[in-house]
């Protein structure tokens, strides 16, 4: 039987989970308790995600939606109200210190505990699907006894972000072309140009974004 990548182990959901517990109650609320250096570095990298979006003024219109994919504590969203964008917004992220600081911040938002695949959402359920920096921790999957296929994980997320989008996806990765990224076991990191490869399987329209940060690549999958 061909084994499944999209779910994490217990053991592997635990160990994300309690490091977030342990990052909040050192940090608090605030972008270090999501291992982001400051707020700078976080929101360099929204900017990149939500340049795949049209102008606030014309998306607008009409209502559109967002998933956001470990959304920590919804600040994606802050940063999108901040640049005139109104999402009806939705957030998931596996920490429930995270979900807690998210829903005390946002009370008025739906922002719900899990993985991506705990979800049944459908096919193009929203109109976009982002996501920063909730790939970046290794997940390694157990084949045959063996521990091997590092990144599978995060390419089934890949896949089903873009299958549940209607309009297009945009995420970012580290770079395993960075040194200091690369000596660092725990976290997960990727070739740009293999993550391209990877998605034009399933995607016809993917886009590359680099040279924002040393360490870091935004990926576009449009529809
Ligand atoms: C680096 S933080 C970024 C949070 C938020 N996207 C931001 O940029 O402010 C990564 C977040 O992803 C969540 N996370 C990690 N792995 C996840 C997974 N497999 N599914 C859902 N959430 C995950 C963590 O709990 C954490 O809140």
């Amino acid at each position: 039987m061909k084994p499944s990548f999209n779910k994490l182990s217990d053991k592997q959901r635990l160990r994300i989970q309690t490091r977030h517990r342990v990052s909040v109650e050192r940090y608090g609320y605030q972008p270090q308790a999501l291992y982001w250096s400051n707020r700078e570095i976080q929101e360099i990298r929204f900017q990149k995600l939500i340049e795949i979006l049209p102008p606030a003024n014309q998306i607008n219109h009409q209502a559109w939606s967002l998933l956001d994919v470990g959304c920590g504590f919804a600040d994606l969203l802050d940063y999108l109200k901040t640049n005139h964008y109104q999402p009806d917004y939705t957030g998931i992220d596996i920490s429930p210190e995270m979900v807690l600081g998210a829903k005390s911040m946002h009370p008025d938002l739906v922002i719900k505990e899990g993985e991506l695949s705990d979800f049944d959402f459908n096919c193009s359920q929203f109109d976009y699907v982002m996501l920063s920096g909730a790939l970046n921790e290794v997940v390694e999957t157990e084949v045959e006894g063996t521990h091997e296929q590092q990144g599978e994980y995060a390419k089934s997320v890949i896949k089903t972000m873009y299958s549940i989008s209607r309009k297009g996806v945009a995420f970012n990765l580290l770079d395993a072309r960075h040194e200091w990224v690369n000596s660092r076991y725990d976290l997960q990191s990727f070739l740009p140009n293999q993550i391209v490869s990877f998605c034009q399987g399933f995607a016809n329209r993917v886009e590359l974004v680099e040279g924002y940060l040393e360490n870091d690549f935004t990926i576009y999958l449009r529809k």
